[in-house]
């Protein structure tokens, strides 16, 4: 049906879009410190694998459901699947759970950059504390819910006015400045931290196979099964993979464009990001504990954490010039949050603009995105207002199931669902859809297009039917241990093994519609 959904205005202009929403947050703080923890130089060789494999096979299997239904993500699985038609739900459910914490950690960013520009334009340290500790500013951020609230609503206004301006004249315009800028200041705060004394260590720890046990990062090496469940996890998030990010993103893409080619770019491009993330983090983060003092198992390399507290310890003991790095370092971070939060938003948009049309209505996209983001915007009251579980609000689960992970506070309650859930749920059923109900050469068609890259036939047809459902059982597996601490293996084992062998059977089962 015609309608006013608009396109990209370039393929150029689609992959800075789409390896914006794949740079965000999850690249900043997630790979450099799951690759330090996870044994460095093999978490990254399993990482490498798993994106080739699995992330190349399901970003080039969204983007080329996207553009043949020219759906997003509800109808575009309700258009092909007889049997799967539900899963788009996840797809959309999972974006707005998440919206709830990205929102919220994205309102830090603005948080510590306005401090460190007012550090660095009027010299007024002592807003919190004498200077800007780490420690102490995030204490006293977290336990404001009122200034939490306020920047959240400004993180959220700024994503609306983009998304507000569509595809090609918000999204699109956005990344096509955002990503360049992004990669110079990456740029200059790798050599800032490659150059402080020390920051040798802190590569040890991302490169250097078992260092990070050697070395007192850790006490215990982890098993296989838990690096290919943390890498993959983290490579789904990365990549914004079963969103409905990526099919949303290709439903506005052009039918000559090569879906290989440009899977590739996004895939290559997030991972390079990724480590240079890691090389700007974490060297700094490990060559500043030192410098004071601090035992290397004590340095906090992990989660929230990571960026505003040791990060702005780095900034505050650089002397003069850290202010200007702080302010460098959390813009480029706000830029990777806001390019990943509006493809976020942008899928549940695309879901109401095609419900419009669907109808034969003409869509009001300002109208749509302005009702998005309020609901957004009032989940995310409770990841604010609840500040990491500082302010003693009410979590679900917490008074029957005690706190085990999933209900630490109302942001991992929010990830467990989305990131932990639905995320390896939903793509190793639409590897199963595609590879048994639907069969390969259904998406191969729409990937190829005229465009036939000859061996990723047979590739793309062994990952979807065996390697993708298989590998993502066992991301499943890893994601439930990390969120549910106190469940036996052998239980979350077989949740995984029946869900996969149930659904495995239910695509594979009658005839092909
Ligand atoms: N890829 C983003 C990150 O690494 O932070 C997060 C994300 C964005 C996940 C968009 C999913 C998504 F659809």
């Amino acid at each position: 049906m015609e309608n006013n959904r608009g396109s990209w205005g370039s393929n150029i202009g689609f992959i800075l879009a789409a390896v914006g929403s794949a740079v965000g947050l999850g690249n900043i703080w997630g790979f450099p410190y799951k690759m330090g923890k996870s044994g460095g130089f093999t978490f990254l060789l399993v990482y490498i694998c798993l994106a080739v494999i699995v992330g190349l096979t399901v970003m080039a299997s969204e983007l080329a459901l996207g553009r043949m239904t020219g759906k997003g993500v509800v109808d575009a699985y309700r258009t092909v699947s007889k049997k799967f038609k539900w899963i788009g739900w996840l797809g959309i459910i999972a974006p707005f759970l998440i919206m709830s914490f990205y929102s919220v950690l994205g309102a830090y960013c603005v948080q510590y950059m306005s401090l460190n520009l007012a550090e660095l334009s009027f010299g007024l340290s002592g807003i919190f504390g004498a200077t800007i500790s780490g420690g102490e500013t995030f204490g006293a951020m977290l336990t404001n819910p009122f200034g939490c609230a306020i920047f959240t609503f400004l993180f959220m206004v700024i994503c609306m006015l983009i998304v507000k301006g569509g595809v090609s004249g918000g999204i699109e315009k956005f990344n096509k400045i955002g990503m360049p800028a992004l990669f110079v200041m990456l740029v200059i705060v790798i050599i800032r931290s490659l150059t402080l004394p020390n920051a040798v260590e802190g590569l040890k720890f991302m490169f250097k196979p078992g260092y990070a046990v050697e070395g007192g990062f850790i006490e215990k090496a982890p098993g296989f099964v838990e690096v290919l469940g943390t890498a993959g996890g983290q490579m789904f998030f990365s990549l914004s993979l079963a969103m409905g990010a990526m099919v949303t993103y290709g439903s506005y893409l052009d039918k000559k464009e090569n879906l290989v080619k440009n899977s590739g770019v996004i895939v290559f491009a997030d991972t390079l990001v990724a480590l240079m993330a890691g090389l700007a983090v974490i060297p700094a983060a490990v060559a500043n504990g030192i410098n004071n003092g601090v035992a290397v198992g004590d340095i906090t390399l992990s989660g929230p954490k990571l960026l505003f507290v040791t990060l702005q310890d780095v900034f505050s003991n650089m002397g003069s010039a850290g202010p200007l790095f702080g302010v460098i370092f959390y813009a480029l971070v706000i830029i990777a949050a806001i390019s990943s939060a509006i493809s976020l938003m942008e899928v549940m948009a695309t879901f109401f603009i095609d419900r419009a049309a669907e109808k034969g209505q003409t869509a009001n996209r300002t109208k749509i995105t302005l009702w998005v983001s309020v609901a957004i915007m009032l989940e995310a009251l409770l990841v604010a207002v609840d500040g990491l579980g500082s302010n003693g609000v009410w979590v679900p689960g917490q008074a029957a199931f005690g706190v085990d992970g999933w209900n630490d506070c109302w942001l991992d309650f929010m990830d467990c669902w989305s990131e932990g859930v639905a995320m390896p749920v939903g793509s190793m059923l639409m590897a199963l859809m595609i590879g048994w109900e639907l069969k390969p050469e259904f998406a191969l068609k729409e990937i190829h297009n005229g465009n036939n890259t000859g061996w990723f036939t047979g590739f793309y047809t062994v990952c979807i039917k065996f390697l993708v459902p298989i590998i993502m059982a066992f991301v499943f597996v890893g994601q439930l241990q990390s969120f549910f601490a106190s469940a036996s293996n052998v239980v979350l084992y077989a949740i995984s093994g029946v869900i996969l062998v149930a659904f495995w059977i239910f695509a594979a089962s009658g005839k092909k519609e």
